[in-house]
């Protein structure tokens, strides 16, 4: 499973030489080296620092969420929340990261675009392999974003494994069918790698598990801090669109269709579905039969 980042490593010893502690434990010097900037506008290095911040904490959340299916498969719900609950907190800062790009008008951005474009060729954010592995692990699964990776096999794998593996989510509902709430089969035994549908049976389980304020608390516990995480992660999706239309407009994008029209449709992939559809009917009165009311 950690098996996310395999990259090259020098031997301890040589890290260490002519560094102080701090710098080789933050490795300053190689972090600070890995801003390329390719055009002359003076916002790129903003551009850049803040789109590989967002890097490092998307990758951080994969890490947090694998943890935390390691956790769930141990029976340790108590420290899969804790896990979860860090999870909540790095939505914070990596959603705070648009602050930084927030000065840029259209004008700014194709200035900059068009220089990477030059050099590199045709960029799109669905060629970052972090965020599809986050989303993955979220349980939004698309086989067909793989098509991005082809020119890298080594990803294309990991992407492509990540895809068939169970996530978070499919580790929360085998956690509660082994803890008292059956979840069907078909769930549980289905294909993961294709887009999850939506259960009647798994919503009847939210809504148990809330059925009673005093009772399941860690469950409940559990189920908020997913839903925290569902709304960091869709605010993300939210503050995006919007400097989308800041920067850019209803211009085509990658795929020659207009790019908000693109972005728009995701807005309503939310992990956890049943955790969210469940609150339609959480908290209504139990159906009494009406001959009680005399
Ligand atoms: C502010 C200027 C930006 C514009 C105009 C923009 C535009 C777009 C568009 C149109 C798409 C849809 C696919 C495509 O046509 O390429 C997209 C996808 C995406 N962009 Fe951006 N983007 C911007 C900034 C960023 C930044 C700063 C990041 C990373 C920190 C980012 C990460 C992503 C990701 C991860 C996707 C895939 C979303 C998904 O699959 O739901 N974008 N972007």
């Amino acid at each position: 499973m950690n098996d996310t980042v395999k990259l090259e490593r020098p031997d301890a010893a040589s890290e260490s030489a002519g560094q102080t502690p701090y710098s080789a434990w933050m490795q300053t010097d190689l972090l600070h080296a890995l801003q390329h900037p390719v055009s002359d506008h003076p916002g790129e290095h903003a551009w850049i620092a803040s789109v590989q911040v967002s890097e490092l904490y998307w990758m951080l959340i994969i890490k947090e969420l694998q943890t935390a299916q390691m956790q769930l498969r141990a029976n340790d719900l108590s420290e899969a929340c804790k896990t979860l609950k860090r999870v909540v907190g790095h939505h914070e800062p990596l959603n705070a990261t648009w602050r930084s790009i927030a000065w840029m008008t259209p004008t700014d951005l194709l200035a900059i675009l068009s220089r990477v474009q030059a050099k590199y060729g045709k960029d799109t954010a669905l060629q970052g392999w972090a965020y599809r592995q986050m989303v993955y692990l979220l349980g939004i699964k698309q086989a067909d974003h793989l098509q991005h990776f082809t020119p890298q096999p080594q990803r294309w794998t990991q992407l492509n494994k990540a895809l068939y593996e169970p996530s978070v989510y499919d580790d929360v509902l085998a956690y509660l069918n082994r803890n008292g709430f059956p979840v069907s089969a078909a769930v549980l035994e289905r294909d993961f790698s294709v887009p999850y549908q939506s259960d009647k049976s798994v919503e009847k389980i939210w809504r148990d598990v809330y059925a009673d304020p005093n009772q399941n608390l860690e469950l409940q516990q559990l189920g908020e801090t997913l839903a925290d995480i569902a709304e960091g992660f869709s605010m993300w999706k939210y503050l995006h669109l919007m400097a989308t239309r800041r920067t850019f407009g209803a211009r085509p994008a990658y795929f020659g269709t207009e790019g908000i029209a693109w972005l728009k449709p995701t807005m309503d992939e939310i992990p956890f579905p049943e955790l969210w559809s469940a609150r339609g009917f959480i908290g209504d009165p139990p159906a009494v039969c009406p001959h009680m009311t005399k």
